[in-house]
């Protein structure tokens, strides 16, 4: 007879997921952000960040991602995983540095894999920060620069983050951090968020990011946020909404 452990089975249960219709409304409120605008999009693992602002960007006419995943996330799905890999030119961040006019076109679509080690990602992304705010772009075709999982380098780059999202009308550059967790994200590279598309959190540091940047007497949106639960639709908050 099989040791009993063998017959355990532990099934994880079926997360549920957004639905179809309640991601292209994400989309679009992510689209109505205007130059001048910074969006981030928070929710833990899987909740469908990712998702969002890929089908967001079916839209945009000029993309670039950071994504320290980009490379691994393609083999990952080549090999079958269920994986929604960054479609578009896959790069190093060498390769852009010694070609910047690759971004001075329109459309483009460049997904930035900096192929470097953790401790090295800050600075990889404030220097391609820095080369799309010196690109930028005419009125009404603004680069969108998308930070992937951002809080694994937003400690490193919080110079970057905030002068991308002050001065994003200057750069032509619209920024979209995307983070697991908001409160990895520095309140003081936090400052110039205005728009913010949210799924579920659950660190306190988390809640308090949300309180001290989004909650106002009319919208405590930090507690929308620990209410949400998978299934539901995703939650935006505007500045000044
Ligand atoms: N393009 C897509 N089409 C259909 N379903 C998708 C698509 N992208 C993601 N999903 C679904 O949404 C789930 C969440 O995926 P997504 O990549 O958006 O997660 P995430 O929040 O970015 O997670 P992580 O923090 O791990 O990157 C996936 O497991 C998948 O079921
Ligand atoms: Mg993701």
């Amino acid at each position: 007879m099989p040791p009993a452990a063998r017959q355990l089975q532990i099934v994880a249960p079926e997360q549920k997921k957004l639905r179809p219709a309640d991601v292209g409304a994400s989309a679009d409120f992510l689209l109505s952000m205007q130059e001048g605008g910074a969006a981030a999009v928070v929710g833990l693992p899987r909740t469908g960040k990712g998702w969002i602002v890929k089908v967001a960007s079916q839209r945009m006419p000029r993309l670039v991602v950071f994504d320290p995943y980009g490379s691994r996330d393609r083999l990952e799905s080549e090999r079958g995983h269920e994986m929604f890999p960054w479609d578009g030119d896959l790069w190093s961040l060498r390769e852009l540095l010694d070609h910047p006019d690759a971004l001075d076109c329109s459309p483009m679509r460049i997904i930035v894999d900096p192929h470097l080690p953790r401790k090295k990602l800050g600075q990889a992304f404030s220097a391609l920060a820095t080369l799309c705010a010196k690109t930028g772009g005419p009125p009404g075709d603004p680069i969108w620069l998308v930070a992937e999982e951002a809080s694994l380098y937003s400690r490193e780059s919080t110079e970057a983050f905030l002068e991308l999202t002050s001065g994003s009308a200057h750069h032509g550059v619209k920024p979209i951090i995307i983070s697991q967790s908001i409160g990895m994200v520095t309140l003081y590279a936090m400052r110039h968020v205005t728009h913010i598309i949210a799924l579920n959190q659950s660190a306190d540091a988390d809640f308090e990011n949300l309180r001290k940047h989004c909650n106002s007497p009319s919208n405590d949106f930090a507690a929308a946020v620990a209410a949400w639960k998978p299934g539901d639709r995703p939650l935006h908050w505007r500045l000044g909404a």
